[in-house]
């Protein structure tokens, strides 16, 4: 559970190479993630989706590439960030508090959010906010960090994660703060049967993870 002030400066000052920083820390596998997301959704034929924590768009612009028919909003309470996505082309933007989104119960059919809910203030909180948006038997896609379970991958990961990565991107953003903010908030996350039971107590049901790579990342959706 995060500080939202503090979340909110921190993105609101590496905004504008959020985008640049990300490609080059996971040497652009996060891209290949965010498709396999937009896959999923695709996969349902929503009318509408709502990507919760949208930054600076990259889900939000991949499920509309991937769904030309679907109407997409983007919603995140970082105004530099949501500048970043309506610069890059997302069309709906809604400054807004995913603890508490100024939509009415049941307007999406997808609900995906990438790399923020580990941000918010209160997950479960979170969650059924969001599952109070979807429609009766509407998807959720999660996607965010986790630890690999192997002990020598996480112990490397973990090297790499809180000593080479602040550096690096510091040396990228001129901020290494908000990466090591990132290291501590990946540690706390709850991810595997964890988040399954946090995804489930909030509403949702017919939960499935899929870890990525040796599980420095998991992709969790469920139905509302
Ligand atoms: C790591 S970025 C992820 C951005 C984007 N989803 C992506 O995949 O690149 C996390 C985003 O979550 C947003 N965020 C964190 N807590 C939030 C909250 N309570 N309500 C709305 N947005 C939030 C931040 O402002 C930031 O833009």
């Amino acid at each position: 559970m995060q500080d939202p002030e503090y979340v909110k400066e921190a993105f609101a000052g590496i905004a504008d190479r959020y985008v640049v920083t990300n490609h080059v820390l996971s040497l652009g596998i996060d891209i290949l993630w965010r498709r396999r997301v937009a896959g999923m959704v695709r996969e349902v034929a929503p009318l509408r989706v709502l990507d919760v924590a949208t930054g600076s768009g990259d889900m939000a612009l991949e499920i509309q590439r991937k769904c030309p028919d679907t109407e997409v909003v983007g919603t995140d309470f970082c105004e530099p960030m949501l500048d970043q996505a309506r610069r890059r082309g997302l069309q709906n933007t809604v400054l807004a508090d995913a603890l508490d989104l100024p939509f009415q119960n049941g307007e999406f059919c997808a609900l995906t959010v990438c790399f923020g809910l580990r941000n918010m203030e209160d997950w479960e909180r979170a969650l059924k906010e969001m599952g109070r948006v979807l429609k009766p038997g509407g998807l959720l896609v999660i996607l965010d960090f986790s630890l690999p379970r192997g002990k020598l991958t996480r112990g490397i990961y973990r090297f790499y994660l809180h000593t080479v990565l602040p550096i690096m991107a510091g040396m990228i953003t001129g901020s290494s703060k908000a990466y090591r903010y990132l290291g501590s908030s990946i540690e706390v996350f709850p991810s595997g049967r964890k988040m399954c039971d946090l995804i489930e107590g909030a509403g949702f049901f017919k939960t499935r993870e899929s870890p990525l790579l040796p599980g420095v990342a998991t992709i969790y959706s469920a139905i509302k």
